[in-house]
């Protein structure tokens, strides 16, 4: 068999009588001793990059001993089988009403949430609850049902476009501009009409890491009910910033603070620091999500009401989320999270003292900044090609065109984690900067073809 279509067994695995290699592609006829079978898994999770070196992702990549202990001790739990392990399902309940009360909702205790797997499923629920809302309403008032739209930044993570897409909604993207760099409430009268189900608000804008003024959105969605009636609702994307501004910009109003927040999502997997995947969604009061989006399945013996597009998944993740609240408290999440912010100054601070660069943003919201080539510093080489040298160095740091319409501005991003400290930050830095010195000195420009649009929000 041609060597693409197998994997070959490190000889001091293979056990006399024992295949020398597997079939890559096809479940294989016989067993294999469980050693063997380990090795080979683990040897193939090695070509995978290293966490600690991927600035690109917002995602956990490391939790304590602690946590990893709770980790192998609940991984066989199935979050869905509530009647089988109800005490998982009461923890989840008090981690959503902790998120609640974080997030200044009227009554915590009273108000309804849920796990998800992530913020995507999050985000659909979000959504599906005010497409429902805006149908009860617009039924009620004898009115056709058939045009719903969701307004927006152009600036959204793809699953905005994919709520949209799914579920039969006209997504209104209101493109960002060097004056709007984000949704700011400017101009909202052109894209909201009765057929408006509610407005998205991103508090990290995923390509920048800037919050959009949930405020000034709300004021500006309060003049048009004035002018015209409609009360349209906000939904806040808080995959990354509802972890971050309680703690780092506590006197920021952005959340059930303001009445026209409905409900709010965060990725317990990225600043709420928790392996992936898991996902929270609360609404502002029970009321809001319609009853009929529940649904009440009889399981296993019992009555399990169900608010999720996913049926099983794993239960782990939320006891480690219920740990690291625990663990923390508000002042240990202040206390890590502030110093990714530190991380995050300190590495823009270096990056903008460098002739080739200008800073979009400076890691001043979520930890996260993004910064582009200064206007006629170079025709021979790109923020792509500085992306591919620190590569070979072990760095993931992503450059991508910005949104419409700024679609012929590029940046590069880099997102700071727990687990990315100073030191490794220094390190970074030198590399940039060397990698930048050798560009520079470049006679003529790099090669571009064939380059493959490799990054994805
Ligand atoms: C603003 C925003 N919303 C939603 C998501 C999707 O989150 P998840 O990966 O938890 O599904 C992301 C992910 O980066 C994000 O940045």
């Amino acid at each position: 068999m041609s060597q693409e279509h197998v994997v070959a067994v490190n000889p001091i695995f293979a056990r006399p009588g024992e295949a020398v290699a597997v079939e890559r592609y096809r479940m294989p006829i016989g067993e294999m001793l469980p050693e063997t079978a380990y090795r080979i898994v683990h040897d193939e999770m090695m070509l995978d990059g290293n966490a600690r070196q991927n600035l690109a992702t917002f995602v956990g990549t490391w939790m304590d001993d602690h946590a990893a202990r709770l980790y192998a001790e609940s991984v066989d739990k199935n979050m869905i089988d509530k009647d089988e392990y109800p005490h998982t399902a009461t923890v989840e309940d008090r981690c959503w009403k902790m998120l609640a009360e974080l997030w200044n909702a009227p009554d915590p205790q009273h108000t309804i949430g849920t796990s998800t797997i992530g913020s995507s499923e999050a985000c659909m629920l979000a959504g599906l609850a005010f497409k429902r809302r805006w149908q009860h309403a617009r039924r009620a008032a004898g009115k056709p049902t058939d045009r719903p739209n969701l307004v927006m930044s152009s600036a959204v993570q793809v699953v905005w476009e994919k709520f949209c897409n799914y579920w039969d909604v006209e997504a209104r993207l209101v493109p960002i501009s060097e004056e709007h760099r984000t949704l700011d409430g400017h101009d909202l009268a052109a894209y909201v009409d009765e057929n408006t189900i509610g407005v998205v608000a991103i508090m990290g804008v995923t390509y920048t890491g800037d919050y959009e003024p949930v405020g000034e959105i709300a004021r500006a969605l309060d003049k048009i009910q004035r002018d015209t009636g409609s009360d349209v609702p906000i939904h806040v994307d808080g995959a990354s910033g509802a972890m971050i501004a309680p703690f780092l910009h506590s006197d920021l109003e952005w959340d059930f603070r303001l009445e026209r927040v409905h409900s709010i999502n965060t990725s317990g997997h990225k600043y709420g620091l928790v392996y992936p995947g898991l996902g929270w969604v609360v609404w502002r009061s029970a009321d809001l999500l319609p009853e009929d989006l529940i649904f009440r399945v009889s399981y296993l013996g019992g009555v399990t009401p169900s608010l999720a597009l996913n049926f099983s998944r794993p239960g782990a993740q939320v006891l480690l989320q219920y740990y690291q609240f625990l663990r923390l408290g508000r002042s240990g999440y202040h206390a890590v999270q502030k110093s990714s912010q530190d991380v995050a100054h300190r590495l823009a601070a270096g990056i903008d003292a460098m002739d080739a660069f200008e800073l979009w943003s400076d890691g001043s919201d979520i930890p996260v900044f993004a910064w582009r080539l200064k206007a006629g510093h170079t025709e021979n080489w790109n923020l792509y090609d500085l992306s591919d040298r620190l590569r070979m160095k072990g760095w993931q740091v992503p450059a991508y065109p910005m949104p419409d319409n700024l679609a012929d501005v590029t940046v590069q991003r880099i997102v700071v984690r727990n687990g990315l400290g100073m030191d490794l930050a220094r390190d970074l830095l030198d590399d940039i900067d060397e990698e930048v010195t050798f560009l520079d000195r470049l006679t003529g420009p790099m090669p571009t073809e064939g380059r493959a649009p490799g990054f994805h929000h």
